[in-house]
């Protein structure tokens, strides 16, 4: 039985990473963040000094490019996977504001696209593998077996996301997280170069009326099926 490969698309703060590592968790499979690497190139660019006001110089990111090496290892600890730059785990460090604040910008260079998008490709030539990201079920991966395209109504996601950081005991204002998650989604949908849009052959999972258990069994149920019928 050969493997599948499955691709889950959608919306920023959806909690797309967290049910893609659930469901390779259930079935095995290896499970990729892609957006950790346009944050690892992001982090890159800003090591190097190659943003200047938010300007990425592409003509020396992309000379540089061949040197980024963006790869994924276990915590042992954690037992989760961490992000790797060059050799070093920087899990952390591409989690912080300044890299979110500047990895748009470098996930739209098609060049970072080009490079990383071939990245992807090799990790998944062998299938059993769970990816996540904006554009896996339509430029990464267009013949998965299973694509999933998950959203939720904006407020939803801004109250997600605000509830999480007064959890953490940050200061937020709703407003100015619901502007933030509103023009993320314009960015990711609107970049030239594979913009965010739902495969004609992915499934929809507008999560924002079902609790994570609702969920996860959807999306279990679906892979089950879509493995059942690959053996046959
Ligand atoms: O999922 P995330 O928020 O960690 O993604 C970080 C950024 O990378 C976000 O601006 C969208 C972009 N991204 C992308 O363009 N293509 C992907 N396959 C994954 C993420």
């Amino acid at each position: 039985m050969k493997p599948i490969t499955i691709a889950i698309d959608g919306h920023s703060s959806c909690g797309k990473s967290t049910m893609a590592k659930w469901l390779a968790t259930q079935l095995g499979y290896i499970y990729v963040d892609t957006g950790a690497m346009y944050r690892a190139v992001t982090l890159f660019a800003l090591r190097r000094g190659l943003l200047t006001d938010g300007n990425p110089d592409t003509t020396a990111l992309e000379r540089l490019m061949p040197a980024v090496e963006v790869s994924f290892s276990l915590n042992h600890k954690t037992k989760q996977p961490q992000t790797m730059l060059c050799g070093e785990v920087v899990e952390d460090d591409i989690r912080t504001m300044e890299v979110s604040e500047h990895v748009s910008k470098i996930a739209a260079l098609p060049f970072v696209r080009a490079a990383m998008t071939q990245q992807q490709q090799k990790m998944g030539e062998q299938g059993g593998i769970v990816m996540d990201g904006r554009d896996i079920g339509t430029a990464v991966f267009p013949n998965a077996e299973l694509k999933v395209f998950v959203t939720a109504r904006a407020e939803v996601r801004a109250q997600r996301r605000f509830d999480e950081l007064k959890a953490k005991g940050m200061e937020a204002s709703f407003e100015e997280i619901l502007r933030n998650v509103q023009e993320r989604d314009y960015i990711d949908s609107h970049r030239e170069v594979a913009p965010l849009r739902q495969a004609d052959d992915a499934l929809l999972l507008d999560n924002s009326d079902l609790t994570r258990e609702e969920q996860n069994a959807w999306l279990l149920q679906q892979a089950t099926n879509v493995i059942k019928a690959s053996e046959n």
